[in-house]
C-alpha cells in the first residue's frame, strides 16, 4: 500500500517537468502568431472610400443631395455652398438670412430638416482647418533677427 502510493506519486512527479516543457514551449511557439495577429488588426486598411460628387454641382451624393442642388444653385453657385463649411445652426442661420434678405423662399419642415441634415453631416464644421506650422525654413526672415522666439 504505502509503496504503491509512493510510485504513483514519483510517477506523477517526473511527469510535471514534461507538463511545464510542454506549457512553455506552447507559450513560445504561440506568442509571435498572436502578436502579429493583433498588429495586423491595428494597421487594417479599414479607410472608407470617399464619397462621389456630381460632376455638374460638386455637391457630395449623399441622401439629399438632389434637394441642396435643386434649391441652392438657383441664385448661386453651387461651389459657393460646397466651399462654406458650418454647423446646423450655422447653416440654419444663413439659410435665415437668405430668406430675409436675399429673396429665398421658405421651405416646409421636412425639407428643411432634409436640407440641413445634408450639409451638417457633408460640410460640417472643418475640424482640419488649421494646417501645420511651417518648417523654420519655409518661414520668412524675421523682423528683429536677434529674436530667437518667433512667437507673439
Ligand atoms: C433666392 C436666391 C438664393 C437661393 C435660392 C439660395 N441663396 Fe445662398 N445666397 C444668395 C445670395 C444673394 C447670396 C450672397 C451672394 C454673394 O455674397 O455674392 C448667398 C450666399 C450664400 C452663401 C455664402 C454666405 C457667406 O457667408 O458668404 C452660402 C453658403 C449660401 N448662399 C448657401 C445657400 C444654400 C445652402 C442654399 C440652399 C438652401 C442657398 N444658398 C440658396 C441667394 C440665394
Amino acid at each position: 500500500m504505502g509503496i504503491r502510493t509512493t510510485r504513483r506519486h514519483r510517477a506523477w512527479s517526473s511527469a510535471r517537468p514534461i507538463l511545464m516543457t510542454g506549457l512553455l514551449l506552447g507559450a513560445v511557439l504561440f506568442s509571435p502568431f498572436g502578436l502579429a495577429q493583433s498588429t495586423g488588426e491595428a494597421s487594417g486598411q479599414a479607410t472608407d472610400a470617399p464619397l462621389e460628387t456630381d460632376p455638374d454641382s460638386g455637391f457630395v451624393m449623399a441622401e439629399g443631395w438632389q434637394t441642396v442642388k435643386g434649391n441652392c444653385t438657383v441664385c448661386h453657385s453651387a461651389a459657393l455652398v460646397t466651399q462654406n463649411r458650418g454647423s446646423r445652426e450655422h447653416w440654419a442661420y444663413l439659410i435665415d438670412w437668405m430668406q430675409e434678405t436675399q429673396g429665398l423662399w421658405q421651405f416646409n419642415p421636412e425639407m428643411e430638416a432634409t436640407i440641413l441634415d445634408y450639409l451638417s453631416t457633408h460640410y460640417g464644421p472643418r475640424t482640419d482647418a488649421r494646417r501645420q506650422n511651417l518648417p523654420k525654413h519655409l518661414m520668412p526672415p524675421a523682423p528683429q533677427a536677434s529674436e530667437t522666439s518667433a512667437e507673439g
